[in-house]
């Protein structure tokens, strides 16, 4: 695809995150808003109106029929990510799909042997990879001024009252994969892998307790990295002062971020360790860009244009749901789980929860 070429978006499922999507897409340059599309006409309709997005379709299937379209936005529950990825992919088309990208590892791994087989791409939607502020610590730890990342913590404490897990699709096994692990927290953890590179092991509690609702409501691990470092993970709905706080220890400086649903630079500290006052000159320089849609999209569609991979693909993504499995798995065996131990023959890898509804079984038992 050359630079003049416009870059036709469709956007399958018109509710919440949709227009984070569309605004983020507006801001691109080559970008024509070709369709929207929703199981509910209206709702479409109305989303095609406010970010003049040229027609509607009832289907992606109806949608490629009426015309050329280069990149699908999936912006549905997580249950039907995995079909309308590889729906995409039957057309040869590029899809950016919302977290979760799927609901297994077995899916993961399918998507995965699906995109090879076209010519069309899949991409995750993890922007917080994409702040200045990550980006600049990733340089930064890679230069050696930080030293060795030894200690992090990792907390997604968040609200969701019960109305909340009312609607339909919330809080199912089936539909969501899983509860604030893989809806919530996946956006913090992710960053931090992303950060530190690949975990080694995991040891996790989580639990159901104070939501009704088939998942968890809170869950927190230890882990263990490939590099030696160790860090606690919280991932939970029902904390009433929300944060996302993540807080690394090198070496030579504490980094802290402290934001809710996104940062920018300002959200981000360095404390050096005494007598490495230096390395503060070394952070904080540059274009400060939040992290969000837009920036994600950014360099999305600049990999569309250049013809090379967008990021984050579903091998960049895999590690982030591996993690997410392992949570489950260690939670409900009451063992630690080794990262590449959920494999085709683990039950864990086809369903978050083993197929064993944990949770649910006990809200039984408690009856
Ligand atoms: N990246 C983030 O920060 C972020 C934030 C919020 C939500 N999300 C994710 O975005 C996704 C959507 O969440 P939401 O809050 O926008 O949901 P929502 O319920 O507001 O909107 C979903 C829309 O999809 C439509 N839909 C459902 N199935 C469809 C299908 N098969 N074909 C066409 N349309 C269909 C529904 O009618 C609805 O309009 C979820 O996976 C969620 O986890 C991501």
């Amino acid at each position: 695809m050359t630079d003049t070429k416009k870059i036709r978006v469709a956007f399958v499922g018109t509710g919440g995150i949709a227009n984070a999507h569309a605004e983020a897409l507006q801001q691109q340059p080559g970008i024509e808003l070709t369709v929207a599309i929703d199981l509910d006409a209206t709702r479409a309709q109305e989303f095609a109106d406010k970010w003049g997005v040229t027609r509607t379709a009832a289907s992606l299937a109806a949608a490629v029929d009426g015309g050329g379209l280069d990149l699908v936005a999936i912006c549905t529950p997580p249950s039907s990510h995995f079909p309308l990825a590889l729906e995409a992919l039957s057309y040869g088309l590029h899809a950016v799909i919302e977290k979760p990208p799927a609901l297994s590892l077995s899916q993961m791994r399918e998507l995965e042997k699906a995109e090879a087989a076209s010519t069309g791409t899949l991409s995750c939607v993890f922007q917080h990879r994409f702040g200045s502020g990550a980006q600049r610590l990733l340089e930064l730890q890679a230069s050696g001024a930080l030293g060795k990342p030894l200690v992090g913590t990792c907390n997604t404490l968040w609200f969701r009252d019960q109305p909340y897990f009312d609607v339909p699709w919330r809080g199912l096994w089936d539909v969501e994969g899983g509860g604030p692990t893989m809806g919530h927290g996946i956006h913090q953890f992710d960053l931090l892998l992303h950060l530190w590179g690949p975990w080694a092991e995991v040891t996790a509690f989580a639990g159901k307790l104070a939501r009704r609702t088939d998942t968890e409501d809170a869950s927190a691990a230890v882990v263990r990295f490939e590099s030696g470092a160790i860090a606690t993970v919280i991932n939970s709905v029902i904390s009433p002062r929300e944060t996302s706080y993540t807080r690394l220890d090198f070496e030579n400086a504490t980094v802290e971020l402290e934001h809710l649903y996104g940062y920018s630079d300002n959200n981000w500290t360095l404390t050096p360790a005494p007598g490495r006052e230096d390395v503060v000159e070394l952070w904080n320089h540059g274009e400060d860009f939040p992290s969000g849609h837009a920036a994600q999209y950014r360099a999305l569609i600049r990999s569309i244009q250049h013809g090379t991979h967008p990021p984050v693909s579903i091998t960049d993504a895999y590690a982030t749901m591996e993690l997410a499995a392992a949570i489950y798995a260690s939670s409900v065996s009451g063992t630690t789980i080794a990262r590449g131990q959920i494999n085709e023959t683990n039950p864990f890898f086809t369903r978050m929860d083993g197929h064993l509804e944990p949770w649910k079984q006990e809200e039984a038992l408690n009856a």
